[in-house]
């Protein structure tokens, strides 16, 4: 739901001023400024003017133009103050959320682990999000909210806002922020207070996501972000069913072989990723894991990648 139209939020309509009167005024003048050019071509032209007059200064004009202009650029300051600053001004009581962004996915924490992929929130309530990142530079982006906020790791930066229409609406990443930044999207859901009551409950019922030792292990090492989970091809390999794969792969001399992904071939991939490279990808994106990873880890790692598949079945 929601065109490009749609003012979704209480900060909207104060944005939407803001560009109508600047345009307005820039459209004004660059259609009159053009129209007058055009005007003095042809009326002062050399054929309709064979001795063109001579003009020395002109108070009255001068004060004309440079008063007039000065109102004009302090009217669009004061309109863009007032849309801006009670967006920095978050209201005490307002609800806090957190929105973690990281390569390439958003997530919001409603607290103690309650982790939702949506943003999903209570018309007509007061929300503040915490804006953090697990990795580089994002932006959260609402457009039918009029919002758009830097995401930055280790600098608390926040946004707020009072949803004002029940819908839909879209998540975007506003910052490059590495190679699936344009699939970096996600949804506010805006609901009724009724169902969000419903749906808060029944998140906080949903056990908080105990996540295998393995796959934390891949999350916080960034193995994700170069190897997808959902069989998607990134950077790397997915790990998308990885576990007993046959892969046909380039050993270091340059030779083709097919190898299982078992035990010993998952250790080698992490602590000598060069060794042997699966056909199609590149040579020396990946540094080795040996210092990083402890012979535990590795174990956890491959255990988890053994369980992935088998729920599969
Ligand atoms: Cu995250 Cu672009």
């Amino acid at each position: 739901m929601g065109t490009l139209f749609t003012e979704a939020s209480n900060l909207a309509e104060g944005v939407d001023f803001t560009f109508i009167f600047i345009f307005s005024i820039s459209a004004f003048f660059i259609i009159g400024i053009s129209a007058f050019l055009i005007y003095t071509l042809i009326r002062f032209s050399r054929k309709r003017e064979k001795n063109p007059r001579q003009f020395t200064g002109n108070v009255t004009l001068e004060i004309i133009w440079t008063v007039i202009p000065l109102i004009i650029v302090l009217a669009m300051f004061y309109v863009g103050l007032v849309a801006f600053s009670p967006m920095r001004k978050v209201p005490g009581d307002a609800m806090p959320i957190t929105a973690i962004g990281q390569m390439w996915r958003w997530e919001f924490d409603y607290g103690n682990n309650r982790i939702s992929k949506d943003l999903v929130v209570p018309l007509n309530r007061d929300i503040k999000l915490n804006l953090v990142s697990k990795d580089v530079n994002h932006s959260l982006f609402i457009p039918a909210f009029r919002l758009k906020e830097d995401v930055i790791p280790g600098y608390d930066n926040y946004l707020w806002f009072r949803p004002i229409l029940i819908g839909e609406f879209d998540i975007f990443c506003a910052e490059y922020c590495g190679l699936n930044h344009s699939g970096m999207l996600g949804k506010v859901i805006v609901m009724d207070s009724v169902n969000y009551n419903k749906w808060y409950t029944d998140l906080v019922k949903s056990a908080p996501a105990v996540e295998p030792p393995g796959l934390i292990l891949l999350r916080n090492n960034n193995c994700l972000s170069c190897h997808s989970l959902d069989g998607s091809k990134i950077v790397g390999p997915t790990f998308k069913g990885l576990y007993g794969k046959k892969e046909q792969v380039v050993t270091e001399k340059g030779e083709e072989i097919t190898e299982t992904a078992n035990d010993e071939y998952i250790k080698q991939s992490i602590t000598d990723p060069n060794a042997e490279i699966v056909k199609g990808f590149n040579k020396g994106l990946m540094q080795s894991y040996k210092s990083i990873l402890s012979e535990n880890d590795i174990k956890n790692i491959i255990a988890y990648f053994k369980s992935a598949n088998e729920q599969k079945q």
